[in-house]
């Protein structure tokens, strides 16, 4: 059985971890701009969080946040469309979403070809994706004397069980870049552009140099910095290879499917196996 990693099971707030990381952020930020164009369509942020990066993504038609985390949508910005629920089963017909991001997501997913296989179903056009980097700069050099490390295995992280109020282990997986792109292609999509993200992101760069500084090094750099995969942090932009016409839809509620068997669903019910989900407090809550 496949770990979800549940943000609802500890007391951890995740908002904290951004106490001081104004330069993580505004790193992703930049080119994350280059990427994401509002337009007349659906935008669906996966693992989103509580909305960390949701002024990029407003002004689409449907700005869709979605996440296991009631807890991290209930902080979230009420005038984005809520969504809870989980990115092995989506609650979206085939190809309904036309843009989606998942940033900081892949680090807790067990089971990536399956996570990628079940976007693809619902992208119909392209996807932004974040994993954090085996083989950055730092742990080329820390592992220099390991043969295996140049490997495409996944890279375990080890955290302490109860650290931050955590109930379960918690899962923390880095990979190696080809990985990434092999099986983004086996899902069907095809790899267009990346960046090397969070170059700088080392204690003595972030106390004596200035956050906007680091952020211009990162941007004027980035073609030496994207080439040697330097940063811990990279993010693809993939296009779907088969495209379709973006359908057009008047609600949200139009491309909602069950999670489970797919499905469709009348006021929130499925006419297939019967479950019937809920909106409360503004998020639909598909978690179950
Ligand atoms: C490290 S946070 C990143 C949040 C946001 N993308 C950001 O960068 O600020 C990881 C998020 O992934 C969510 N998550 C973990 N496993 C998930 C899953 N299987 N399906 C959907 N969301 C999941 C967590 O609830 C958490 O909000
Ligand atoms: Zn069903």
């Amino acid at each position: 059985m496949t770990q979800v990693q549940d943000y609802d099971s500890s007391n951890y707030d995740y908002r904290n971890y951004w106490k001081g990381r104004s330069y993580e952020h505004l790193s992703e930020v930049v080119f994350l701009k280059e990427l994401i164009f509002p337009d007349n369509s659906s935008f669906l942020d996966i693992g989103g969080g509580y909305g960390r990066l949701s002024n990029l993504y407003k002004n689409f038609k449907f700005p869709i946040l979605l996440d296991y985390s009631i807890k991290n949508l209930k902080n979230a910005d009420k005038n984005l469309i809520r969504v809870c629920a989980d990115v092995y089963n989506l609650p979206f017909k085939d190809s309904s979403i036309n843009h989606a991001m998942s940033v900081r997501l892949m680090h807790h997913i067990e089971n990536p070809s399956d996570a990628l296989k079940e976007v693809s179903r619902v992208v119909n056009n392209d996807l932004i994706l974040e994993f954090a980097n085996k083989n950055h700069f730092i742990a080329k050099v820390k592992h220099m004397f390991d043969p295996n490390f140049n490997s495409t295995d996944l890279y375990f992280q080890t955290h302490k069980k109860d650290s931050q109020g955590w109930k379960d282990s918690q899962i923390f997986i880095n990979f190696k870049y080809e990985y990434i792109e092999s099986i983004l292609k086996k899902s069907g999509f095809i790899v267009k552009k990346h960046f090397s993200v969070s170059n700088f992101r080392n204690g003595y760069a972030k106390k004596f140099l200035n956050t906007k500084f680091l952020v211009l090094l990162d941007r004027t750099f980035q073609p030496i910095f994207k080439k040697t995969l330097f940063g811990p942090s990279i993010l693809v932009y993939a296009l779907k290879k088969d495209i379709t016409n973006n359908k057009v839809i008047e609600n949200v509620e139009d491309i909602f499917c069950c999670p489970k068997c797919k499905g469709d669903l009348k006021k929130l019910s499925c006419h297939n196996c019967g479950v019937t989900y809920k909106k409360d407090s503004g998020i639909y809550n598909f978690k179950g």
